[in-house]
């Protein structure tokens, strides 16, 4: 990172294309918002108080999104062009001197490192300018960019502005810049709206550069996926897919195992252990922070989570802004939520439900259950059916159970209520009261045997049967 470039990012477009009321860098990729890809890159090659992004459509909402990676905005009320974007800015960024790199808000595949790498170029050239360039198959829409006999870059013409052969050129501006700034602020005056689309075109500062006999050097880049820029919904897919497929392959790099690698949805943010093996289908998303050693299940969801190492995930279970201590076991068919704690070595089996509530070390919940805003100890072993009443209608309740307590299958435990360690509950109870320390608490009706009855009404039961 240099402390003299700075970082402008367009975003103040609509994006008509993608059809949406929700502006088009805000939609996400690869888990998070377009913009974000974008702020992300930017913060390799410089420091944040020095990146700027300029917004327009919905400017409240994008620049929220901005600010929160530390960036500074650059209003462009009325969107003439993406050289006018820049005027915009002429105020904030002209003092700042160094370099300005300029790219666009809607390329989430642009790696910092390439960006790195055209500073590079232009430090080795010593050239007043340097820019991306790329050769694709359909050139369509793009900026063709034009080369002098010696070589060197010389201008970008628009599609709209090509002629028949200038169109025939398959060699595109992808919108990624780096200029001297004090050449680029003492030059911008002179961009004209002269074109098919009465806008002032950021690409002119590259004729206009050399006008001035200054030099732009091109960087080529072979892989045009890194440039790919998002218009519409299909191009937007099509992004996911490569930052999902580029997260997995880092991941499998740094030795995480992943069944059907085209499969998995993780995003960039999350990060996953050495030796832990995550099977197809898995979804693991947000700030999720997996261990080492563990076993993420087919069809796993996991969200915002912390999971300790040695953690089995049993398939089709969903896990959100939890925590799982070392070697927990999880599901198939579970679901932990707001704030879920499991202790080292807790097991929770299918259809069980733990809301806001800590299940200590060593405890088990093996099948059908509910458990709400409960503190639950160590070694405690909680039976099939088990439900906390956390609700009454109007408030939430809690409810307490100690180390070592055995809660009988199917009881119900209205809260607020307590069961001190060592405490046992019987099948099929209704626990009210609080329950003290290594006792036997049962809370129902007590069974009743009619001998011989069946026979006594034999006629009628034979009837109904
Ligand atoms: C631009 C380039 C073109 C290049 C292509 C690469 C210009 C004149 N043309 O064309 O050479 O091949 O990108 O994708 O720069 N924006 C603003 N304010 C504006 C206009 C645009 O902030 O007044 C932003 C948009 O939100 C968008 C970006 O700039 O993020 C690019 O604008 P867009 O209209 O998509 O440019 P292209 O026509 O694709
Ligand atoms: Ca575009």
């Amino acid at each position: 990172m240099a402390s003299d470039v700075s970082v402008v990012i367009l975003a103040a477009g609509q994006g008509t294309r993608m059809k949406s009321r929700i502006a088009k860098v805000l939609h996400e990729a690869g888990g998070k918002p377009l913009i974000e890809h974008s702020l992300d890159a930017a913060a390799v090659i410089a420091p944040m108080s020095r990146v700027f992004v300029v917004v327009g459509h919905q400017a409240e909402a994008v620049g929220e999104v901005a600010g929160r990676s530390g960036a500074r905005t650059i209003l462009q009320a009325e969107q003439l062009g993406t050289g006018h974007a820049l005027l915009c800015g002429r105020d904030a960024l002209s003092k700042l001197g160094g370099r300005l790199v300029i790219f666009y808000g809607d390329g989430p595949l642009l790696r910092g490192a390439t960006l790195d790498r055209l500073l590079a170029l232009q430090n080795e050239a010593g050239t007043a300018a340097a820019m991306l360039t790329t050769e694709v198959e359909d050139p369509t829409g793009y900026g063709r960019v034009l080369r002098a006999p010696s070589g060197d870059v010389s201008e970008i013409v628009e599609h709209k502005a090509a002629t028949p052969e200038q169109l025939l050129v398959r060699e595109i501006n992808p919108g990624v810049y780096s200029f001297d700034a004090d050449a680029f602020w003492r030059y911008i005056g002179e961009l004209t709206t002269d074109n098919p689309a009465r806008e002032y075109y950021l690409t002119d500062m590259i004729a206009i550069f050399i006008r001035h006999g200054l030099r732009v050097a091109a960087l080529k880049i072979a892989d045009a996926t890194e440039l790919l820029g998002i218009n519409n919904r299909v191009e937007l897919a099509e992004a996911d897919r490569i930052l999902r497929a580029r997260k997995a392959r880092e991941l499998m790099i740094e030795g995480v195992t992943i069944e059907r690698p085209e499969t998995v949805t993780i995003d960039k943010d999350a990060r996953i252990g050495m030796d832990t093996v995550v099977s197809a289908f898995a979804r693991i998303t947000g700030k999720t922070v997996i261990g080492e050693n563990c076993r993420i299940g087919a069809h796993a969801v996991l969200e915002n989570c912390e999971i300790g190492d040695g953690v089995e995930i049993f398939p089709f279970s969903m896990v959100s802004a939890s925590k799982v201590e070392a070697k927990a076991h999880v599901g198939p068919f579970a679901r932990l939520r707001m704030n879920a704690y499991m202790g080292e070595g807790a097991h929770v089996g299918n259809f069980v439900e733990l809301k806001k509530t800590h299940l200590g070390a060593g405890s088990k919940s093996m099948h059908l259950a509910y458990l709400g805003d409960s503190e639950i100890g160590s070694k405690v072993n909680i039976g099939a059916g088990t439900i906390t009443c956390n609700y009454d209608g109007q408030k939430k309740h809690a409810t307490n159970i100690g180390d070592g307590a055995f809660i009988g299958s199917n009881s119900t435990l209205v809260a607020p209520v307590a069961i001190a360690g060592g405490a046992y509950i019987g099948a099929g109870s209704v626990i009210t009261d609080n329950v003290p320390a290594h006792s036997l608490a049962l809370g129902r009706a007590r069974q009743v045997v009619k001998e011989g009855w069946k026979k006594s009404n034999k006629s009628r039961t034979d009837q109904t049967g």
